[in-house]
């Protein structure tokens, strides 16, 4: 749902006319910048630019010193990579049910804690903010660390803050289909000096070498590869000086679409933390049961959550199979130090989320909608929920 046009062309040009690609010490600044101008826009003291959400929550993680022998609680509705992050630094997801927001519920997280649980994930999906006034309220009673993924959430808030901004860090992605994009790209922010400089090292394996190190007090150690081209930074910069437009455009296109179909007998729209914060991607419909859930979004061109493959923690097959790596060795499922973690973990182990998943129906919000168009989705819902009985 980003936009794109002339002015991304411009940066990009910009970029290969100065031939110098590389972020690291070639005269452009593009990444730099863009790291220090997303940090602006989140309003936390550090920011950095890595190559995708993914690597994005595996450097956060490794910045928050994750690792064998800790469990990370995620939710059981969220894009498999919030888990497979997990395994990528040797610890151990721990999946944790949803509640009627579709985010995680604050309630399932505090019954899974154990002296095990060193970090815990929530995913602010689709856009809508997790109750991070209760969750970090837990997590700080129990010494849990909280990363925020934001990866479909860039730009939106809770209580005035930007998503990513209130845990100890946070992870977005800029991928093809998030609010602004580079293609691919991602990002993580954090008040804390240590976690940023960790997950700086991590993002780069080179990062010893570089010239920087001098500032850098964190012993170095060596990490992986998730670094981005000028090209990404330059493109970046461009698009976030489009989010907030983006996120306007969204809000006021569901708001008018909510405000037409509330009231209706049958609509029930999802309960939201902070519908003020809600990035505005989705309007969300809860319903009594799956009949009534799927018969309403096929008259409405809508969606099921249920249906969103690799979503739904019942399909992350490789997690569930424990293939955690690409070796034995190197598979944190048979680490010793995982041995005695929990990772039993079978289709039906949270009820409450595949219930909810099932009860839901999204309808995207279309940006290029014109008011005519709004006007006869509106009707299309209604008519929908008339033929409910
Ligand atoms: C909730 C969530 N977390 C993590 C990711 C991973 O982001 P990326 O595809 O940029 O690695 C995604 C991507 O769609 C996502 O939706």
């Amino acid at each position: 749902m980003h936009r794109i046009g002339e002015e991304e062309i411009e940066a990009v040009a910009r970029v290969i006319r100065s031939k110098n690609l590389f972020r690291v010490n070639t005269g452009n600044k593009e990444t730099e910048n863009f790291e220090k101008e997303w940090a602006q826009k989140c309003g936390t003291k550090y920011s950095l630019c890595v190559s995708g959400g993914t690597g994005a929550l595996a450097c956060a993680l490794a910045g928050l010193e994750i690792g064998p022998g800790d469990e990370v609680i995620v939710p059981g509705y969220t894009f498999m990579a919030t888990a497979t992050a997990v395994l990528m630094v040797g610890a151990i997801p721990v999946i944790a049910e949803i509640d009627d927001t579709m985010t995680l519920d604050p309630d399932d997280f505090e019954r899974k804690i154990t002296g095990d649980v060193k970090a815990v994930i929530p995913v602010h999906i689709m856009g809508f903010p997790c109750n991070m006034d209760k969750i970090n309220t837990i997590a700080a009673k129990n010494g849990v660390k909280v990363l925020e993924d934001a990866c479909q959430a860039v730009g939106g808030s809770y209580k005035g803050k930007r998503l990513g901004s209130i845990g100890h860090a946070g992870a977005y992605s800029f991928n093809y289909y998030k609010n602004i994009s580079a293609g691919e790209g991602g990002g993580v922010v954090t008040d804390d000096r240590k976690v940023y400089e960790r997950a700086l090292l991590y993002h780069d394996a080179g990062a010893t070498f570089r010239p920087f190190i001098s500032e850098i007090q964190e012993t170095p150690f060596i990490g992986s590869q998730f670094r981005v081209s000028e090209i990404t930074g330059a493109i970046l910069r461009v698009q976030l000086q489009r989010l907030d437009g983006i996120l306007a455009d969204l809000r006021s296109l569901k708001a008018f679409l909510a405000e037409k179909v509330q009231g209706h007998k049958n609509i029930t729209l999802t309960r939201s933390n902070d519908p003020r914060g809600d990035c505005g991607t989705t309007l969300s419909f809860t319903f009594p049961n799956e009949e009534k859930a799927r018969a309403f979004a096929k008259d409405v061109s809508g969606s099921l959550p249920i249906d969103s493959g690799k979503h739904v923690y019942s399909n992350w097959d490789p997690v569930l199979n424990k293939k955690g790596g690409h070796h034995m060795d190197m598979n944190p499922f048979y680490f010793k130090q995982n041995s005695g973690l929990r990772s039993n973990y079978t289709k039906d182990m949270c009820p409450v989320t595949l219930d909810i998943l099932k009860r839901t129906v999204y309808v995207s919000i279309n940006i290029q909608w014109t008011q005519e168009e709004l006007q006869t989705k509106a009707n299309q819902i209604l008519a929908a929920a008339d033929r409910l009985g």
